[in-house]
């Protein structure tokens, strides 16, 4: 694995791609543009092999009105309720979550949404995934958060999981076994090892991305105008783990279509809505730009930037020198 060059794209030829607030199966992708439940109704059920999204967190967002916390659960109930009826039995429910924020109280929006979707009929929990990451808001009178939570769930107790397509390099590879009969010979997995539910490997330098040395830039490649996307590579591993290609992959809150385009990389069938038509503009000339290989991203497993501490961005200012002020300085 290498690290990702300042322009890597990529181009998948010949992807079918529909407009339409019906669902139908003539497409490779499909985007929807109206209210998530009004397009749900269109599904048949046991249409979907995985459902994977991060929905609105009630926080105040441009595209979202906040509600008081209780109605806003009860409307994702009823959306999941839905998402849950349109999931193929041994299909999988990822439901990606930070925090809702009342009063500079943080109410965990995963351990809500662990009862809403267990109250399901037949659905099982197999990981909370914790998605880590170092830059963000920062906090004044709490830590500042550096984590969100995938609930993966299952419907059945038999599902897809092929743990191989996601495998990662392992650490000690020369490792042997000590004793018994194999004594000596490799003990590690040469596919790789489980890459763990905690997940590093991207977004490291999401918000400052310092790809372009020595010329800094403020923005990942993949980055639009919404303000709660989420890079591709994340759900990449969710797609290649939980289906297979053909398979049909389904976003209720698409926003600019991040989870299309895990999906469609990978040769599996998409299908998004967003009630924002902006964003749904945006998801299509993302789409198109796969389509004429031209789509900026990060593939996954880049391995992250990491500074080799002479960039000016990566130095300590000359003026902190000089001063008693900040832990930095005395760190250093
Ligand atoms: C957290 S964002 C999802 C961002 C997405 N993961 C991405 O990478 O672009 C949630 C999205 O849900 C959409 N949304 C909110 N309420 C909706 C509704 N009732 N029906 C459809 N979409 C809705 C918003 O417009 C917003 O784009």
């Amino acid at each position: 694995m290498s690290q990702a060059k300042p322009n890597e794209t990529i181009g998948i030829k010949g992807l079918n791609i529909e407009t339409s607030n019906c669902y139908s199966t003539e497409h490779d992708v499909l985007l929807a543009n109206c209210d998530v439940i009004e397009f749900l109704k269109t599904v048949p059920s046991e249409t979907f092999q995985l459902i994977v999204t991060s929905p609105p967190y009630n926080i105040g967002k441009p595209y979202e009105k906040r509600q008081e916390f209780v109605d806003y659960l009860n409307w994702q109930k009823s959306i999941i309720k839905e998402c849950v009826r349109t999931l193929k039995k041994g299909g999988s429910l990822c439901w990606e979550v930070g925090n809702y924020i009342e009063n500079g109280e943080v109410f965990p929006l995963d351990v809500f949404f662990y009862d809403i979707i267990k109250d399901q009929a037949d659905m099982h929990l197999r990981n909370r995934i914790i998605w880590t990451f170092e830059h963000g808001l920062h906090a004044s009178k709490r830590l500042s958060g550096r984590y969100e939570t995938i609930l993966w769930f299952s419907k059945g107790d038999e599902y897809k999981f092929n743990l191989d397509n996601i495998r990662v390099p392992q650490k000690y590879p020369g490792k042997t076994y000590y004793k018994g009969p194999n004594r000596g010979k490799p003990s590690a997995n040469p596919k790789g090892k489980n890459p763990g539910d905690i997940w590093k490997v991207f977004y490291e330098d999401w918000e400052t991305l310092v790809w372009d040395i020595p010329n800094v830039k403020a923005n990942h490649p993949e980055k639009t105008i919404h303000p709660a996307q989420y890079p591709i590579e994340l759900i990449e591993r969710l797609v290649v783990a939980l289906t297979d290609p053909g398979d049909v992959v389904f976003d209720p809150f698409m926003g600019v279509g991040s989870t299309l385009l895990a999906a469609s990389i990978h040769g599996r069938r998409a299908v998004g809505v967003d009630k924002e038509k902006q964003y749904v503009d945006i998801s299509l000339e993302r789409l198109n730009k796969l389509q004429n290989g031209a789509l900026k991203y990060r593939p996954l497993g880049t391995k992250k930037y990491i500074p080799s501490g002479k960039e000016k961005v990566a130095r300590i200012p000359e003026q902190w020198m000089n001063s008693n002020e900040g832990n930095q300085r005395i760190l250093a």
